[in-house]
């Protein structure tokens, strides 16, 4: 199999993954993903910009087949999905230096147990002549690990980005052939392991505006020949204004909290909001993450079981709080069968959140004309809370 051309001295030679379905061992991946390497040819020297994940090697070896000699191996993130199949391109080409950061050099004796003296260390701005191709490297530490780098080439103004920029997709396309899966894809990726970092990401994407770039060879999904479509929507994404939408992930076990759901739903649309909600059971956790991305404000719905709240739902509360979003309100709304802990899990699941917190509404049973009310009252709250955000006029 012979590398792909990209551009004069740049291939591809990474793998879609058609059939992976998870990420991380919990987000879905509908349209899988790719693990993308990248072989530079200069004059003198060649490189291989990133490895593949390593239950992905023998399409990278298949690649790599008539490749006689490898000088370098640029090692831009450590994570185990791009730099997994190291330990074997290095058993095959017993020369090749590899390219790191002090961070990621730590990260791959750690990881990949690659012998220490293997590995060249370079410091950000560092260039690599490979005669009449330059790569140089820019660090943009926590696109989710600390030891993150890009590397750009400026004889082709192309720059490498790793996880960052990249996109959820397997195709066989090396070029975007459909920018609204691209789009998704990538929005997919960012929600799950960057959205938490938006405020350093921000820096890196100022950064590389000042580059002249054509292209961008990220490490997942296609290459962006406009770059702009994919900086645009990442500025879209780390922008701390959320959008006039209410996330609501919701449980229920016997109608009475989903009641809760579709009236204080059917309110809020009355009253101008967007509601994005999302059956905890069912819902695909990747478009619920992606939520978490643009909304306002977010409202768990969950029963009690036993006696306490439905553990999907502290899941899924969990998980909100670690990704940090920028929704500037949260509540509470649910029922219960006969009593339980639930409001006190509640609060302490929410503690930790800089945001404003509703007053909840619980109820016992199927919701009273009270109950309803008070789902009224929340319903004006949150619609205030929207407008004073400038959201709603
Ligand atoms: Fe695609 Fe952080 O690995």
């Amino acid at each position: 199999m012979n590398p792909r051309k990209v551009t004069d001295g740049v291939f591809f030679v990474g793998a879609p993954d058609w059939d992976r379905r998870l990420f991380d061992a919990l987000i879905p991946l509908p349209e899988g993903t790719s693990y993308n390497a990248y072989l530079i040819t200069g004059q003198e020297k060649t490189a291989l910009i990133d490895t593949v994940d390593p239950t992905k090697w023998e399409v990278l070896k298949a690649y790599l087949e008539k490749v006689n000699n490898i000088d370098y191996v640029v090692i831009q993130h450590v994570e185990q999905d791009h730099s997994g199949s190291l330990p074997m391109v290095l058993e095959k080409y017993p020369n090749a230096v590899v390219i790191a950061n002090s961070k990621a050099k730590e990260l791959i004796l750690t990881h990949l147990h690659v012998p220490e003296e293997k590995i060249q260390v370079i410091e950000d701005g560092d260039k690599l002549d490979l005669g009449g191709l330059t790569l140089q490297f820019i660090f943009a530490p926590w696109v989710h690990w600390p030891e993150t780098m890009l590397t750009y080439l400026p004889e082709r103004k192309l720059l490498f980005t790793c996880d960052f920029l990249g996109s959820h997709l397997a195709t066989s396309s090396l070029f975007i052939e459909d920018e609204r899966l691209v789009y998704l894809g990538a929005k997919r990726y960012y929600a799950e392991i960057m959205s938490p970092f938006r405020n350093l990401i921000k820096g890196h994407l100022e950064k590389i505006k000042k580059l002249d770039i054509d292209m961008i060879a990220p490490s997942h999904g296609p290459i962006y020949q406009n770059p702009d479509f994919i900086i645009e929507a990442y500025e879209e994404w780390i922008s701390d204004q959320p959008k006039n939408i209410v996330l609501l992930p919701w449980i229920s076990m016997h109608g009475s909290t989903q009641a809760m759901v579709e009236y204080l739903t059917s309110k809020l649309v009355e009253k101008g909001v967007e509601v994005q909600p999302y059956d905890i059971s069912k819902a695909d956790l990747g478009e619920l993450t992606m939520a978490t991305v643009d909304a306002a404000t977010i409202i768990l719905a969950a029963p009690t079981i036993l006696t306490n709240m439905h553990p999907m739902a502290e899941l899924v509360a969990y998980w909100v709080s670690i990704l940090r979003p920028k929704a500037k309100a949260y509540g509470f709304i649910g029922s219960y069968g006969w009593g339980g802990k639930t409001l006190e899990t509640v609060k302490s699941l929410f503690s930790g959140i800089k945001a404003d917190f509703f007053e909840p509404v619980l109820v016992k049973g199927l919701p009273t004309q009270t109950d309803y009310e008070a789902l009224d009252k929340l319903a004006d709250a949150i619609v205030e809370k929207h407008r004073v955000l400038g959201l709603l006029p």
